[in-house]
């Protein structure tokens, strides 16, 4: 820890955990302070729709328009942010650090490839090494479910762990920065149906989604995909299922198309490109049995003539960009949220 800051604890043992404190991916990391601010961000699950609001709120205050300078603050100034990725990424990294260097921090980038993980160190003796050297917050995506909880399980009090993904399991960042997206369009959730489209069954982004969605009172939401991608019957409790576009996308107000995930998938197990476009791809005329004002989100990476046409992708409903905007003030607004406890002397 940077020696001139400490943990402000002040009062902290005299107020009980939120009852929602526990990660749900497993090891039941709380990632909440006894206080009830946001130490971790592993998962959406348990989030209150008052926490994610107050998440959106603060990032809606980071949002530019482009052309605009964006925001600069100093309150993550002498706080150090290690981005730690050994999946390949572009939005989520990038903005990561965007998002820490525009609040002040100091921010390191580690290329798993050249580290010494690569010699057999393992992901806990990395983590020390990067606590020794003063890092406060670990942005970690991980191919393997569980290593973020065990990591947040083993770090020192004063250091934070944030998801940049985890296996097919989480996304929570991805899912605030849809969630903050839906609103700026759509203004409330508690009127609005909501269709998830493509291989749900390996999509982090889909599950952050529906958490994110669930816990802000979306009424109807479905997931669409073929028998392959559908995930098992004991998750995404109160989604509908439709295994036709027609059915699923009819009156909604929200589209999200996903990629096939082929690195979680053997390749005997992967749909041949022009057959699935054929079914499942997001054409302006399957588009249009959604509501006039529907709007097309995507997470990207985007396959473009595969899950959706490039009409779509680049046409007037589409909010894909928007989505990415959204994501350096996102990541601006959790770095913030979790750095809130430590004072600078
Ligand atoms: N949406 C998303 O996570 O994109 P990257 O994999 O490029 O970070």
């Amino acid at each position: 820890m940077n020696p001139n800051r400490e943990i402000d604890m002040a009062g902290a043992l005299e107020v009980s955990a939120p009852a929602n404190a526990g990660s749900g991916n497993g090891a039941g990391v709380n990632q909440f302070r006894p206080d009830g601010s946001l130490r971790h961000l592993l998962t959406l699950e348990g989030f209150t729709a008052d926490q994610i609001h107050a998440l959106l709120d603060r990032a809606q205050g980071f949002v530019r328009t482009l052309g605009r300078r964006p925001p600069a603050r100093h309150s993550l100034q002498g706080v150090t942010v290690a981005n730690l990725f050994t999946e390949p990424s572009t939005r989520t990294r990038v903005s990561f650090e965007l998002a820490a260097k525009r609040l002040g921090a100091d921010v390191v980038n580690l290329e798993v490839q050249l580290s010494s993980r690569v010699k057999g160190e393992s992901m806990l003796d990395t983590v020390f090494t990067l606590e020794s050297l003063h890092v406060d917050v670990l942005v970690i995506r991980e191919a393997e479910v569980g290593v973020l909880d065990m990591v947040a399980s083993n770090v020192a009090p004063h250091v934070s762990v944030l998801s940049a993904g985890e296996a097919h399991v989480s996304h929570p960042t991805q899912g605030l920065l849809d969630a903050l997206t839906v609103r700026q369009y759509k203004k409330r959730f508690d009127n609005l149906s909501i269709a998830i489209v493509g291989d749900i069954q390996h999509s982090r982004v889909a599950r952050s989604a529906y958490h994110v969605f669930r816990a802000l009172g979306v009424p109807d939401l479905r997931i669409v995909a073929p028998p392959a991608f559908m995930p098992k019957p004991d998750e995404f409790a109160g989604c509908s299922r439709h295994a036709a576009l027609r059915t699923g996308l009819k009156d909604v107000d929200v589209i999200m198309m996903l990629r096939i995930q082929k690195e979680r998938m053997t390749h005997a197990a992967l749909p041949d490109a022009d057959r699935y476009f054929a079914k499942y791809g997001l054409t302006p005329e399957r588009l249009a049995v959604a509501k006039p004002d529907a709007i097309v989100m995507h997470p990207q990476p985007m396959n473009r003539g595969i899950e959706i046409a490039s009409d779509v992708a680049d046409g007037p409903q589409s909010v894909i960009r928007t989505q990415v905007r959204n994501g350096v003030a996102v990541r601006m607004a959790v770095l913030e949220a979790v750095m809130e406890q430590v004072t600078v002397e």
